[in-house]
């Protein structure tokens, strides 16, 4: 099987953020065919129109990263009830110049961390809504809605309570970019 390569959008910016840590431990049990590559969004300029024919070369940065993907998982906290702006302001970055959205016909999986007992669902729920606008394919089941909690990540692994869950999405998700990018 080829080599895949993923691009993860993580959704939060802060240095011991539980969603970067979820995902740098989730990506290690994706199968050998796949390599991660974090996308970094936190040095984008906030996004202004009048800037499409003349992009930042951050935002050229990350458009060619999501041009190399494969695949786009998107690992997303929930700020009041939405994902964060920094999240949506990548996304917007990548989707202009209109017509050359970078985003367009990438396979995807959303999953998310919170502190809350919703799990990031209904943050989760609002991305959904923007990447089906962009045409992006997305693993509809499983979902992974995870509450943070002691243990989640240990030594920089899925600890063993959430191993087997965690498995069956990357699964799936590899599954489903195997399939749709071949
Ligand atoms: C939050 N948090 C939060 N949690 C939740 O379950 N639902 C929510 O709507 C919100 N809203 C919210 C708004 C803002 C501005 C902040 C800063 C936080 C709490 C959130 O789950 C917690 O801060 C996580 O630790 C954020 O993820 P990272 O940064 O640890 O990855």
């Amino acid at each position: 099987m080829s080599q895949k390569n993923i691009a993860v959008v993580v959704g939060s910016i802060r240095k011991e953020s539980f969603n970067r840590q979820f995902a740098e431990a989730l990506v290690k049990q994706l199968p050998a065919n796949m390599k991660a590559t974090f996308v970094r969004i936190d040095d984008l300029p906030l996004y202004d129109q009048d800037d499409d024919s003349n992009p930042a070369p951050q935002v050229t940065r990350l458009r060619d990263e999501i041009k190399a993907a494969d695949g786009v998982l998107f690992v997303t906290p929930e700020y009041n009830r939405s994902m964060p702006g920094v999240l949506k302001n990548a996304i917007d970055h990548a989707s202009r110049p209109w017509g050359k959205s970078v985003w367009n016909g990438k396979p995807a999986a959303v999953c998310g961390v919170s502190v809350g007992a919703i799990g990031t669902a209904l943050a989760q729920q609002h991305l959904r809504n923007v990447i089906a606008y962009l045409n992006m394919p997305t693993l509809g089941a499983p979902e992974m809605f995870i509450q943070w909690k002691e243990g989640l990540v240990e030594n920089g692994a899925i600890g063993p309570a959430s191993k087997d869950f965690v498995q069956k999405f990357v699964d799936d998700f590899a599954a489903w970019v195997n399939k749709l990018s071949a």
